[in-house]
């Protein structure tokens, strides 16, 4: 259309699904990290953010240069697939454009996936299912980071007949909720039909990763163009409060469209009510680090959306989670600000 020389912003990318399903641990093949074998029992608590530039994911999906991609990355929101935590992955489909579905390919459709899927629909976001643990099926031949498709010629008639019955059972269990789906390579109906894309997580593996990368790029920027275009005005989530020895009292945010500024007025949200405060410094981890990890950060005068980004200010020990940043622009009414930052 005539967007194409707007600015874009990042889309968002939600990861759900039930616990062990290997979200995490895909979030690490894309990072190269090894976040899930740090974690407690090997089950994510908190939510958590992780910008992944463009140039990173072309090297990531050996793309060539001549490949167009319209935005300037990533930012992908990682949830805990545990029944208690069904207020976080809330808060992540909340803030969300898109989601990833992530199901064990050896397990299929559990309870917090369909959790998730009911949820997705509540709040009308479109999502893409990463059908993982391929390397699971009994024999796999590993063909480290390569498309799904060349994977599959790769592997012997039992494997891919096992590939076969299990993609077509978790077919049906999408049917039986209500959703149709189908693999992404076959799928000609992308706008009703959600694709489908094998994975395999394991970092000497990596298959279906490349074709996961460029659906999310590529294809999630054509269907939302609109939805993607940078805006002015500040929208943005706290995530977490965060207590840092040198930084004092911090808030984790996703900044999903607008731009922040060193300096800025900005109320938030406590159970004492508001309060105003201004932005003293504004951090991102190293690109492709998770925000909450502690790390080396950068420091910004200004940031763009969409972003994970720790913002460093005065006051902000009572703010509250899942609730919205309102900045103050000159001119505003500071109690009119206030007094809608506490109804939104
Ligand atoms: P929660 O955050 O606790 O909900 O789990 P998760 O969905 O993030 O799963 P996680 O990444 O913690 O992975 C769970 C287990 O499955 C770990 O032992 C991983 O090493 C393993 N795993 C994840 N993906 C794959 C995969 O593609 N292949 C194989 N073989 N193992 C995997
Ligand atoms: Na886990
Ligand atoms: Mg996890």
């Amino acid at each position: 259309g005539s967007g194409d020389e707007r600015e874009l912003r990042a889309p968002i990318c939600c990861i759900l699904g039930h616990v062990d399903a290997g979200k995490t641990k895909l979030l690490d093949c894309i990072r190269g990290t090894r976040v899930q074998e740090g974690e407690a029992g090997g089950i994510t608590q908190h939510i958590g953010a992780t910008y992944l530039p463009v140039e990173n994911i072309r090297e990531r999906t050996s793309l060539k240069s001549e490949v167009t991609i319209k935005v300037p990355g990533l930012l992908v929101i990682d949830t805990p697939g545990h029944e208690s935590f069904s207020k976080m992955r809330s808060r992540g489909v909340s803030l969300c454009d898109i989601a990833l579905v992530v199901v064990d390919i050896t397990r299929g459709l559990e309870k917090q996936t369909i959790e998730s899927l009911h949820l997705l629909k509540r709040h009308n976001v479109r999502f893409i299912v990463a059908l993982n643990k391929v390397d699971r099926l009994y024999g796999w031949k590993s063909c480290p980071n390569t498309p799904i498709l060349e994977a599959l010629k790769n592997q012997s008639d039992d494997v891919r007949s096992e590939y076969k019955w299990r993609l077509t059972e978790v077919i049906t269990q999408f049917k039986e909720n209500g959703f149709n789906t189908a693999p992404y390579y076959k799928n000609k109906k992308m706008k009703r039909v959600f694709n489908i894309v094998p994975t395999s997580a394991k970092s000497d593996s990596g298959e279906g990763v490349p074709d996961l990368l460029m659906l999310l790029v590529r294809w999630v920027p054509e269907i939302m163009i609109d939805k993607l275009a940078f805006n002015n005005s500040v929208e943005c989530t706290i995530l977490e409060v965060s207590g840092d020895k040198d930084l004092g009292t911090t808030i984790n945010v996703v900044l999903i469209n607008g731009a922040l500024h060193q300096g800025d007025q900005v109320i938030v949200c406590t159970k004492q009510g508001p309060v105003t405060t201004i932005i003293r410094d504004l951090l991102t981890p190293q690109p492709m680090k998770e925000l909450k990890a502690k790390g080396v950060y950068k420091h910004h005068k200004e940031v763009r959306a969409a972003h994970g980004v720790k913002i460093v200010a005065p006051g902000l020990q009572h703010a509250m989670a899942g609730t919205s940043l309102i900045v103050v622009k000159p001119g505003d009414d500071l109690r009119q600000a206030e007094t809608a930052a506490m109804q939104e």
